[in-house]
């Protein structure tokens, strides 16, 4: 069993108080200098809130209240939309952001938590994707054991700037949490920073909010300040430090998106890594949280695996492809490619310089090589299109060859018309095949071909041959132009 999984059972296990959980995501992220919501700014192809949010659901929870504010049609609905979880979520708004306690008062007010229950709630906000499952299962664990009031999860940090610093008391207790703003130079020189991820019995936390007042100097009402409301009226609070201080980082700018979304993609890399996938650079590869790797997969460097997208088992893909919701079979080999909702069979090469546009379907086996652009394609099974080609709104069968710069003209000026290319047929260079038009099977196509009706099976279609005018230039050219040819 690893560390996870016993972290989990753990707290399920000394589950005799139910835990709810209430995430904070109302604020504006003025800081990220965005119209889009901070929450909703992605991590390796997910909003940040939702990484935050996958991990909660781990635990055995009785409830999740999401407070939103800014944004909050969006927020919602996103979250609606890509969270899979059993566990009830509210979303209760916050309708003016006055601070982290504020919205803390609007979680628990949140429908679901009886006013007297003995419960424990978790608190936290929706800008710290790092956090995972097994660190808020120790929170959870420790505020169970210690059955303190409170329990906060804090970290040591190499550079403190901008978190609220944790100050102990005598006896290793959290005495009260102070704000960068707010502190002075003793407490600004602590590294113990609060994670503003906490566990508190919600029957002692709903009064204790309620004390709270916004005399700082952000006139704000700090959650941070419940802490020195407890101790005063008698009541212990813990803190639990995480293992790894980069889980708790905090999402404010730009800066420390970067800053997270490099941190998660090397934990995606390495868990890939683990599981049998090969990364020449895992620095530079760059495989979204929803992807899926089989075994064997090598992934070269400048890798982008975007969405929905699987490769199967022994796959090379690279150096510099960007694959977007597209499926890839097993033993096939892209480089230098672009990829968006394409479906790619077993042993399939293609590349390099190829843009596979939406709809392209390539069957086993088949080509497609340099300087290739597919659209709403099938490439039937072996077949190839080796050189400089655009194959829009087309069917090319199985075994079919087309020739060097070829190109299907799909469009008349107003619809789009289909080319069906026969099992087998050779289409001749640089043809202009003009849809709606169907090569039958095992057909050929000369050289230059402009094929405007269709060729039976087994017919060949000779295209406009050059006519020769001798002396043409002669005739034409008149004393007072140029020079002689
Ligand atoms: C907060 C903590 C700080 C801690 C840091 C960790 C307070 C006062 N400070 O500071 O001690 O070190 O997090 O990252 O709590 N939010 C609302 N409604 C509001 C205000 C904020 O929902 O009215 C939400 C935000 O959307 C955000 C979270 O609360 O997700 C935290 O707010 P933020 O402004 O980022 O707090 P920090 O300054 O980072
Ligand atoms: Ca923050």
């Amino acid at each position: 069993m690893n560390g996870r999984d016993e972290a989990l059972e753990e707290v399920t296990e000394l589950a005799y108080r139910p835990l709810a959980a209430v995430v904070l995501a109302a604020g504006e992220g003025t800081r990220m200098r965005s119209a889009t919501p901070k929450v909703l700014h992605p991590l390796c192809g997910r909003p940040m809130i939702l990484h935050v949010l996958d991990r909660l659901v781990e635990l055995p929870l009785a409830r999740i209240v999401i407070v939103v504010g800014h944004g909050a049609e969006s927020v919602t609905k996103t979250v609606q939309e890509q969270l899979a979880t059993e566990t009830p979520v509210e979303f209760v708004e916050q309708r003016r952001q006055r601070g982290t306690g504020d919205a803390a008062s609007v979680g628990l007010a949140g429908s679901g938590f009886d006013l007297d229950g003995e419960d424990d709630v978790l608190v936290l906000t929706g800008d710290t994707p790092l956090l995972r499952a097994e660190t808020l299962a120790a929170l959870a664990t420790e505020h169970r054991l210690t059955d303190a009031a409170a329990t906060v999860l804090t970290a040591d940090l190499d550079d403190p700037f901008g978190y609220g610093r944790v100050i102990r008391d005598e006896r290793g207790g959290v005495e009260r949490i102070v704000e960068q703003p707010d502190a002075n130079d003793a407490e600004l020189a602590i590294t113990e920073v609060n994670s503003s991820i906490y566990c508190f019995r919600r029957g002692l936390l709903a009064p204790a909010l309620r004390r709270l007042d916004p005399e700082n100097v952000q006139g704000e009402y700090y959650l941070t300040d419940v802490v020195e409301v407890l101790r005063s009226a008698g009541h212990l609070v813990v803190a639990a430090q995480a293992d790894d201080p980069t889980e708790i980082l905090g999402v404010n700018d730009r800066a420390q998106l970067a800053t997270a979304e490099t941190i998660l993609r090397a934990r995606i890399n390495r868990r890939w890594m683990r599981e049998g996938v090969s990364m020449t650079d895992p620095e530079h590869t760059y495989v979204d949280a929803s992807v899926e790797l089989e075994p064997e997969v090598a992934l070269l460097p400048g890798t982008i695996l975007e969405g929905r997208t699987v490769i199967g088992a022994r796959s090379v893909i690279g150096p510099h492809c960007r694959l977007v919701d597209t499926i890839v079979g097993d033993g096939t080999t892209i480089e230098h490619t672009v990829a968006k909702e394409a479906e790619i069979g077993d042993g399939v090469t293609i590349g390099p310089w190829v843009s596979l546009r939406p709809g392209t379907r390539i069957a086993a086996g088949a080509h497609v090589g340099t300087f290739v652009e597919t659209k709403n394609a099938e490439i039937g099974e072996g077949a190839k299109v080796p050189h400089l080609a655009y194959v829009g709104d087309a069917e090319i069968g199985p075994g079919a060859n087309i020739g060097a710069g070829t190109i299907t003209a799909n469009y008349d000026g107003r619809a789009k018309h289909r080319t069906k290319v026969g099992r087998d047929a050779r289409i001749g260079s640089n043809n202009v095949l003009v849809a709606p038009v169907e090569v039958g099977d095992g057909a050929y196509t000369g050289a230059g071909a402009v094929v405007s009706r269709d060729v039976p099976p087994g017919a060949l279609a000779k295209g406009v041959p050059a006519r020769i005018e001798e002396g043409w230039v002669k005739a034409k050219r008149t004393d007072d132009e140029d020079e002689e040819p």
